[in-house]
């Protein structure tokens, strides 16, 4: 947990610094390497002190190209879905995460099992501050800084509730061009 705070934190410092215009360098992302990777990272927290398991699936296409964005962002993204997908499943169950390549984006959906959103509040879900965890601790800041940084990127992000039961977050993220081709960074 701790490692994914502080992944949170440089998160967190990366946003102030794109708000205050200093811009944050975007670079070619493997879309399925950071979501195994944020799944990897959050599965302490995804079935311990008697919590029911959740179970993570992954439908990953093979082959997908690289996307346009920040590697440890978006990993902070998919780890906000994945506990907002716990939160919502108390008694356990199963999130799915699937990802394709759609034209120039590569389509993410992250669905849970729980019991989705009411409809007046799905128009607010990204706004933040918006939160129906106030009790338990929650800030409301998970979804809106996803927001954040998936637009940042040029990519966009919506939820909607899925007929089955549940919610479904999409993300579109654009495939990278060749052109756009960077050395990679180096992080501090
Ligand atoms: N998978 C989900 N199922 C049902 N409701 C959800 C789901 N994800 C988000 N929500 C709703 O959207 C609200 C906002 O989510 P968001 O992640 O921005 O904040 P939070 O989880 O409340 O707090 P924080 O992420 O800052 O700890 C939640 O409080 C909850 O009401
Ligand atoms: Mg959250």
């Amino acid at each position: 947990m701790s490692a994914a705070i502080d992944a949170m934190r440089g998160t967190i410092e990366r946003l102030q610094r794109f708000a205050g215009g200093g811009g944050v360098r975007l670079t070619r992302v493997d879309v399925p390497a950071v979501i195994k990777s944020a799944v990897e990272l959050i599965a302490p927290a995804l079935g311990v002190d008697g919590r029911p398991a959740i179970d993570v699936e992954l439908a990953l296409a093979e082959r997908l190209p690289p996307v346009v964005g920040h590697a440890a962002d978006l990993q902070n993204v998919f780890i906000n879905l994945l506990l907002n997908a716990r939160d919502a499943m108390p008694d356990g169950g199963t999130v799915t995460i699937a990802a394709r390549r759609s034209r120039d984006h590569v389509v993410v959906s992250v669905c849970d099992q729980g019991g989705g959103v009411a409809p007046e509040h799905l128009p607010r879900l990204f706004d933040p501050f918006f939160t129906t965890k106030a009790a338990a601790g929650g800030a409301g800041l998970g979804l809106s800084l996803a927001y954040g940084l998936v637009r940042a990127a040029d990519g966009d992000i919506r939820a909607a509730n899925r007929a089955g039961g549940g919610l479904e977050i999409t993300l579109e993220l654009p495939v990278a061009r060749k052109s756009a081709q960077r050395p990679p960074r180096r992080r501090s």
